[in-house]
């Protein structure tokens, strides 16, 4: 295979840019996402594709829910906010406004809108990546905005 030819193809997926929030017993944390998908309407459920060894991997495995916040055009520097890994559990969520969702996974005040999951199955043994499949049991929306993509923010994640 031309390595070169399947990064060029792979980073060619169009990708949106969301904040993922976790939460395992009285933790919260929160990371910058872009492998996500819907992959059924009934029951409706996405597809996450997660770091196997992030922090968010771990407390996604014990606490089992999840939300995804959907960003304006506008809110790049948000998303690299959480791009980093978290150092103390909860520290990147300390100075982003934010309230626990019917789940109790965090929901971003200033997202333009958001979904919460209940985690159904984790999957692909094989990858550096874990398929974390959700059902989507909650959504708001805050502002019905255009949402924030990776093209927009001129960042790759993949290849
Ligand atoms: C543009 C971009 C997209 C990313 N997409 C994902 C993703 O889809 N899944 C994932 O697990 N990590 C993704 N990351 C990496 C996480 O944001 C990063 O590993 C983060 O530090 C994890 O935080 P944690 O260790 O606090 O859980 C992405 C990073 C960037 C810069």
């Amino acid at each position: 295979m031309d390595l070169q030819a399947k990064k060029i193809a792979l980073r060619k997926i169009p990708h949106g840019v969301y904040i993922v929030g976790v939460k395992q017993d009285a933790q919260l944390n929160a990371f910058t996402a872009t492998w996500l998908t819907q992959v059924s309407f009934t029951p409706p459920l996405v597809a996450l594709g997660i770091k196997k060894d992030s922090h968010s991997f771990a407390m996604i495995q014990q606490g089992r829910v999840f939300s995804v916040n959907l960003l304006g055009k506008d809110q790049k520097a948000l998303a690299e906010h959480f791009v980093k890994p978290a150092t103390v559990v909860g520290e990147k969520l300390r100075t982003v406004p934010h309230r626990p969702g019917a789940t109790g996974a965090p929901v971003l005040t200033d997202a333009i809108a958001y979904f919460e999951c209940e985690v159904r199955e984790i999957a692909n043994e094989r990858g550096d990546h874990a398929i974390v499949i959700g059902e989507v049991v909650e959504a708001g929306v805050h502002r019905d905005e255009p949402a924030l993509t990776l093209v927009d923010t001129g960042w790759h994640y993949g290849g």
